[in-house]
């Protein structure tokens, strides 16, 4: 049996919710990040949608690129998305569990292996990381970048918020997967036996009056609505006290002196 729970889910609403996380708060950032030569063989460990795997392979015009996704509704979104943009040869997308991938012939290949927003979802992380040091090539880059959400914090505090922050977190650990495992990235790539040699964090908070705010906000709030059923059924919070929170939310969401403070941790290793 896999195991990987995917809180979120597939639904078109947060499929939606993805893209424009993508495109507009994450992408640009972690590309700048990566800076790519443009020759890279690269391995996308948790693909999803593919917006960010294409994403990299509009940088690398002389090498290729390959996301590997486990879930079939996010692997048949990842290519209805690639081909509807006429990008439907940029990447070959692949089913598969990065805990068990079999790469065949293809293992220490890569010149570099990225996974975003999936260590948090998987009960070993280490697995994970250990798959993506094997396949790339000796000085190859393991690129990993993931949430530590207890570095949210919104200001002023929309009441309820926080109760609801924290019981979406517990939603993480309740099922095996560890909600701080951004923090971890670094001892990851060490532990996996790969050699650290960078790490950052990528802002994508914003404040009222930022052109992309509202996204950002919609952004939060999608984020804890499609964890509201994992959420009352573990019995975090009772129904009331969420839907009462998500409108004080939506209120404060309007204020001008609104601000969201967030960041996605980064981390880079090399195989030694
Ligand atoms: C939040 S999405 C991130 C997608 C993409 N990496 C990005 O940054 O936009 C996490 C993805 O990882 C996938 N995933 C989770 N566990 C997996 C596993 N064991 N093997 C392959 N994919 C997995 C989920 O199905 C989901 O599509």
């Amino acid at each position: 049996m896999s195991e990987t729970t995917y809180i979120h889910g597939t639904s078109p609403d947060e499929q939606r919710r993805l893209s424009l996380m993508n495109d507009v708060l994450l992408n640009p950032a972690s590309l700048r990040e990566m800076a790519l030569r443009g020759d890279e063989r690269i391995i996308d460990f948790g693909s999803g949608l593919g917006q960010f795997t294409r994403a990299m392979a509009r940088e690398v015009p002389r090498g290729s690129v390959v996301g590997i996704e486990r879930d079939e509704n996010q692997l048949a979104g990842a290519r209805r998305l690639a081909t509807a943009e006429g990008h439907g040869k940029l990447v070959e997308f692949h089913s598969g569990d990065v805990l068990d991938i079999d790469l065949g012939s293809d293992w220490g290949t890569f010149d570099l292996a990225h996974a975003r927003f999936v260590l948090e979802h998987v009960r070993e992380p280490l697995r994970v990381v250990k798959n993506m040091v094997r396949s790339v090539k000796q000085g190859g880059r393991i690129v990993l970048a993931d949430d530590d959400h207890d570095v949210m914090r919104l200001w002023p505090e929309p009441p309820g918020f926080n109760d609801v922050w924290r019981a979406y977190i517990r939603t993480y650990d309740r099922i095996g997967c560890d909600p701080f495992v951004g923090r971890r990235l670094v001892s990851l790539l060490h532990a996996a036996g790969a050699a650290p040699v960078r790490n950052t964090s990528i802002f994508f908070g914003g404040c009222a009056g930022m052109d992309i705010f509202d996204v950002l906000a919609a952004n939060m709030i999608g984020v804890v609505r499609t964890a509201r059923e994992s959420i009352l059924t573990l019995d975090l919070m009772d129904e009331t006290g969420f839907d009462t929170a998500l409108e004080h939310y939506a209120a404060w969401a309007r204020r001008p002196d609104a601000a969201i403070w967030f960041g996605m941790a980064w981390a880079e290793g090399v195989r030694t």
